[in-house]
């Protein structure tokens, strides 16, 4: 289940500029998004009132928009404010406007339109603006429900079967992982300890072959992660007792990560990478990180649609038998269960004013 009333991913800043107007797909809908001459970002829904051309073929105008099919123009209210040849303009003639925020580099939209856009719910990300890090980006369509993509980033074990030749993930490390889960305002707090796993290569930094990473990541409604990865001397892990580290790792790297439900079948994979920018050819490393990623993420790609081919055809009656693996998974589909819950309540108490007020 995806709560519609919370932050879903629709890009990154730079893809937006000013008069551009770009056209993302949020629960099933067409949204165009654009940036005004001022900066901001507006959300409309993609559909012209008249006859339904989409508005993504439209045109800028400072901060409307105006349909290129038979020229009606809508300001960034979605309230249609010229019919040429016409002087009367139905007041029914508006659309549905989203709330868009953009934080850090990214940009969300509000998918709910009863229930009020709530920003101390935009997910943490480290913002691609600073300094310390260099970043790259990319992003995966799935022909596959967010909840199936959400239920593999919240599982890493699968690491050891999928992305063998990508991570270089082994059965050997991922058996000797250990996970702890906590919860978190608006989702989970995940850290890995995986031992003994194989080194990426990192220009002037001295590392054996193995090393020992703790992967931490809050893992937040809709299906934002923001993880960080650290490698440490191989044995650290042992050494410590699988408890967190306090001492100085080897490496830091930043992984920002987001699902969105583009449909009940579909959904788009972002994906941001980050590695100190005080490395030796730090813009090397991150081109050969992202390439690494962007493999390892076709293979979960591949692997998820298979899986979704075999749901799809399997009998509703049949269940799913989860592992203690599972658990993430079972803890974030409560959640998302209770926020859409919370919208249906919310509905239910503005039906119950109504009629009181009636
Ligand atoms: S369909 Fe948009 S103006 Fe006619
Ligand atoms: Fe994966």
């Amino acid at each position: 289940m995806i709560p519609p009333n919370a932050w879903h991913s629709i890009g990154y800043s730079k893809e937006f500029g000013v008069g551009q107007l770009v056209s993302v797909r949020l629960l099933g809908r067409s949204i165009v998004v654009y940036r005004t001459g001022e900066g901001e970002l507006v959300g409309i829904e993609d559909r012209c009132s008249h006859r339904f051309a989409p508005l993504s073929r439209g045109r800028c105008e400072g901060s409307s928009i105006r349909c290129m099919y038979h020229g009606l123009l809508f300001d960034r209210d979605g309230q249609c404010i010229e019919i040429p040849g016409q002087r009367s303009i139905p007041p029914r003639a508006r659309l549905r406007t989203y709330p868009i925020a953009e934080q850090g580099g990214w940009v969300f939209a509000w998918g709910a339109d009863d229930v009020a856009a709530d920003h101390s719910s935009l997910p943490d990300f480290l913002s691609l603006d600073d300094k310390d890090f260099v970043f790259g980006t990319g992003k995966i369509d799935y022909e596959a429900a967010a909840e199936q993509v959400n239920a593999n980033l919240l599982d890493f074990t699968h690491a050891a079967y999928v992305h063998p030749s990508s991570f270089g993930s082994s059965e050997e490390s991922w058996g000797q992982a250990r996970c702890s889960i906590k919860s978190v305002e608006n989702g989970l707090s995940i850290h890995w300890w995986v031992p003994q796993s194989l080194s990426y290569d990192t220009p002037g930094v001295q590392m054996d072959a193995y090393v020992d990473n703790y992967l931490t990541y809050d893992y937040t409604v809709p299906g934002h992660l923001s993880m960080w990865a650290r490698s440490y001397p191989a044995g650290t892990a042992q050494r410590l007792d699988f408890g967190a580290p306090d001492i100085q790792p080897l490496v830091t790297e930043y992984s920002g990560q987001s699902v969105c439900a583009t449909g009940d079948r579909t959904s788009r994979y972002f994906y941001v990478w980050g590695v100190a920018s005080s490395l030796p050819d730090a813009q090397g490393v991150i081109a050969d990180r992202l390439a690494m990623a962007s493999r390892a993420f076709e293979e979960d790609r591949i692997m998820i649609e298979a899986q979704q081919r075999v749901i799809d055809e399997t009998p509703g009656d049949i269940p799913m038998i989860p592992n203690a693996a599972d658990k993430a998974i079972t803890l974030f589909e409560r959640l998302m269960m209770k926020t859409s819950h919370q919208r249906q309540a919310g509905r239910k108490a503005d039906v119950t004013k109504a009629a009181a007020i009636l």
